[in-house]
């Protein structure tokens, strides 16, 4: 894989691109920090430009890169709890600086070049970086507030030229997973349902991991993974969440149609 001054160009997989990885999890300590380690999922904690060179090729990029739109300002979970006057919550600060910009070229480059496949949420504030590529996901968040995306994007290199979408409230007033410790932290259905469109993929990288969605869904679906998260604070949420029991969650195999 090569880069343009304005957009990353991707040959087809050659013996050159695949000759870092082989086909098992392939990622090696090389001297940097693994937080969380159990059987096929590791968190580094650390930087990502550091980090993914020294990894093998994996299956899958299943990430969700900053926006560069500052949602690290957010203050998640305040409110009113109920509709008609119901009792005030306390806002959740959440870890900040991280969205003030998007990852740059040579970073999403070495991303996207450790994985043979991909799916890069907020692929629209990536696009101008990004190849031209017909399968892009949607996700409807089915939301109410005006103010808000009613829907998000991810550019793909799936198989295929049909644009999918999951109708799912996962977020917002009425979401159905309520517990939300990342401002941006993505539904674990939504995670899911990336996993299942992919297929046969095996081994998955997150880059860009934050509270470990991505992480608790390989663990779901026996997938391994390897996440890494510059926060230490986000590193420690994603080992908890994946030391829970498994949620009783799934997509409905008629919403899936790769
Ligand atoms: C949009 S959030 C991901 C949220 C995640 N999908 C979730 O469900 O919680 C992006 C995360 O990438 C992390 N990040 C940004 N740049 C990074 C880098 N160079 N290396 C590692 N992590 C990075 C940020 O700290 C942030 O937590």
């Amino acid at each position: 894989m090569t880069s343009t001054d304005t957009q990353i160009v991707m040959p087809p997989a050659t013996p050159e691109t695949e000759k870092r990885g082989g086909d098992s999890c392939p990622a090696i300590c090389s001297g940097f920090r693994v937080y969380h380690e159990e059987a096929g999922i590791r968190i580094f904690h650390g930087d990502s430009r550091e980090i993914v060179p020294t990894l093998g090729v994996f299956d899958l990029l299943l990430t969700d890169p900053p926006y560069g739109i500052k949602q690290d300002a957010g203050m998640g979970g305040g409110g009113y709890d109920g509709f008609g006057g119901g009792k005030k919550r306390t806002p959740k600060a959440y870890a900040g600086g991280w969205d003030d910009t998007t990852p740059d070229m040579e970073l999403m480059r070495l991303c996207l070049e450790a994985c043979r496949t991909h799916i890069v949420w907020g692929g629209n504030y990536l696009s101008a970086m990004l190849p031209q590529k017909p399968k892009w996901l949607v996700w409807d968040k089915e939301q109410t507030m005006p103010t808000y995306s009613d829907a998000e994007l991810a550019w793909t290199t799936l198989p295929g030229v049909a644009v999918k979408m999951l109708r799912y409230n996962g977020s917002g007033l009425m979401a159905k997973e309520k517990s939300r410790q990342h401002p941006t932290q993505k539904p674990l259905n939504l995670m899911l349902w990336c996993l299942q469109l992919a297929g046969d993929a095996q081994t998955v990288l997150d880059p860009f991991g934050g509270s470990g969605t991505t992480a608790r869904a390989c663990k779901d679906l026996g997938k391994q993974c390897v996440l890494i998260e510059r926060e230490e604070r986000y590193c420690e949420i994603a080992a908890k969440r994946l030391a829970q029991d498994v949620l009783p969650l799934g997509i409905p195999n008629d919403k899936i149609q790769p």
